[in-house]
């Protein structure tokens, strides 16, 4: 087993992300410990940052009054994957609480997410909010300078020792702007990269944003932008010709921008594959047996279609009652984002309709849909995806969906169980074998429902052989080999170009 066997760059790395991967919390005798971030981003990052020695910039999760305070170790016995991360190699970005309010929940959850997840209805478009955006991108920025400064590298420096700053997602789509500029102005070298883990909208939706040419220049301030597949690296190319007036060649994903040529590349991120694997052998049996599960693991979004899935799996049950009796969904919901209106109406919503179908069709021995709101651990997690019957994955949009990949991983029970995905997240453009369902057609999804509980053995072994291979191969080493082979900054030379 070779998940610790992580790909790192050539030079040194500057990881930036709001989050870092794990937050702070303090304790009631004054004490700081750390605990860890939940999300893709920091699973797939951390061991990259770890095992090349690298430097993570973001955000600790709580204010600090004294920003000089320092930040822990890792508390001994921590196994999650953050633990081997010092704290001399984390730099904090400590922002004025109401600055952070207006650019986190304000902007960046109430305007750009909505937005990019092509939900206008739910974006607002404060300039308020914007202008803190701003500030809070310059602040990162500043910070990513910091530790760039701190590795004195001249313009005399080796390429293959260049360092590479890799920005990540929505949250900072302004701040490479001024990394590059103070960098160039400094004449201190450094590669730039951006992933964005969530879709790019089309042109007709991103042209609702007021800010939208801003945002394009600080993106194509980078060297290369990665996304999870074409059709977002399509829609940001046209953007950036329709919007800008770039000259773009969409053939080979090609941006020229002030005298540069801007690489877009589509990097579909993966799972660690071969960890997941493991956590499912681990895990303690966690249903009885008696039903089969429907599985549904999210953060309790509104992108995530959680209202249309329980919609399905109650019309499931009217048009076939033989499911009465035998089969339960279970919904584990993250908290996210709480502070955000949005959020808590969803809650709200769930819970009434919960209620109200639980009440339909309970009977004294089984009851319909069993509810988790809270996070639940990863080793924990792996026994859910392991002895579901069916994992339901079915946003309303989404930029990829990791669910559907550690699904698979942890089905290693033969005969397995069936993945079900939404056409709309990234992971239905990849994951071929799964079943297709649309989620805003509740009777057609009821019907998808049924047929994966009723989907002959080897019809599920097979494709759940095909799905777990294919998620094998392309984990997320694959996927940080891809992004620093586009880079030109993988670490072996004769690996370049053989993917991305
Ligand atoms: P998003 O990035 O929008 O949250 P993804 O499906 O790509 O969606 O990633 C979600 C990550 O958060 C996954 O790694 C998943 O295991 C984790 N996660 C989701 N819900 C829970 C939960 N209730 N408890 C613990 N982890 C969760
Ligand atoms: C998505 C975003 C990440 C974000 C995560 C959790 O995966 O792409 O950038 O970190 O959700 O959301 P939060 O707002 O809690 O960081």
């Amino acid at each position: 087993r070779n998940f610790n066997n992580v790909v790192t760059s050539s030079g040194s790395m500057i990881v930036v992300s709001n989050r870092l991967p794990f937050v702070l919390k303090r304790l009631e005798d004054g004490r700081l410990i750390r605990k860890a971030s939940a999300g893709g981003l920091v699973t797939a990052v951390a061991p990259v940052v770890i095992n090349g020695n690298g430097l993570w910039v973001g955000w600790p999760g709580i204010h600090l009054e004294d920003p000089n305070e320092p930040i822990p170790e890792s508390e001994p016995g921590d196994i999650t994957p953050t633990a081997g991360l010092k704290s001399d190699k984390v730099i904090a970005v400590h922002v004025d609480p109401d600055v952070f309010d207006s650019y986190y929940n304000g902007c960046c959850n109430g305007t750009f997410w909505p937005l990019f997840h092509s939900m206008p209805d739910r974006a607002t478009f404060k300039l308020t909010d914007w202008k803190d955006y701003v500030t809070v991108n310059k602040e990162f920025a500043e910070c990513t300078l910091t530790a760039l400064r701190s590795l004195k590298k001249t313009k005399d420096t080796p390429q293959h020792e260049v360092p590479l700053i890799w920005v990540h997602d929505y949250q900072l789509m302004l701040a490479a702007s001024w990394i590059r500029q103070n960098a160039e102005e400094e004449e201190i070298p450094c590669k730039l990269g951006f992933f964005l883990h969530i879709p790019f909208p089309p042109w007709d939706i991103f042209r609702l944003l007021p800010w939208g040419d801003e945002i394009l220049q600080g993106m194509l301030n980078c060297d290369m932008v990665g996304f999870h597949i074409t059709d977002y690296c399509l829609n940001f190319v046209d953007c950036c010709q329709r919007y800008l007036g770039c000259r773009v060649d969409r053939k080979n994903l090609l941006v020229e921008q002030g005298g540069r040529s801007v690489r877009v590349r589509p990097l579909p991120i993966g799972i660690p594959f071969e960890r997941f694997v493991e956590l499912a052998e681990k895990a303690p049996k966690v249903f009885s047996g008696e039903h089969k599960i429907v599985l549904g693991v999210d953060r309790l979004d509104y992108t995530k279609g959680l209202v249309h899935r329980l919609l399905a799996f109650e019309k499931l049950l009217q048009d076939h009652p033989e499911h009465r009796g035998q089969v339960s969904m279970m919904q584990v919901a993250v908290p996210s984002r709480t502070d955000v209106k949005e959020y808590q109406e969803l809650k709200e919503t769930l819970e009434q309709l919960i209620g109200r179908i639980n009440g339909k069709f309970t009977t004294p021995n089984w009851s319909p849909i069993r509810y988790i709101y809270g996070q639940v651990s990863q080793d924990e997690l792996a026994g859910y995806y392991r002895d579901a019957f069916v994992g339901m994955v079915t946003p309303l949009r989404d930029g990829m969906n990791l669910v559907a990949k550690e699904f698979v991983a942890c089905q290693i029970d033969s005969p397995p169980g069936v993945l079900i995905v939404s056409p709309f997240a990234g992971a239905g453009e990849t994951m071929h074998e799964a079943l297709i369902c649309n989620p805003y057609e509740i009777a057609g999804a009821a019907e998808v429902i049924h047929r994966a509980l009723t989907m002959p053995e080897d019809e599920r072994i097979l494709r759940m052989n095909y799905l777990r291979r294919r998620e094998k191969v392309n984990d997320v080493n694959f996927w940080t080999k891809s992004f620093l082979s586009a880079m030109g900054s993988l670490f072996k030379p004769e690996d370049h170009d053989d993917v991305g």
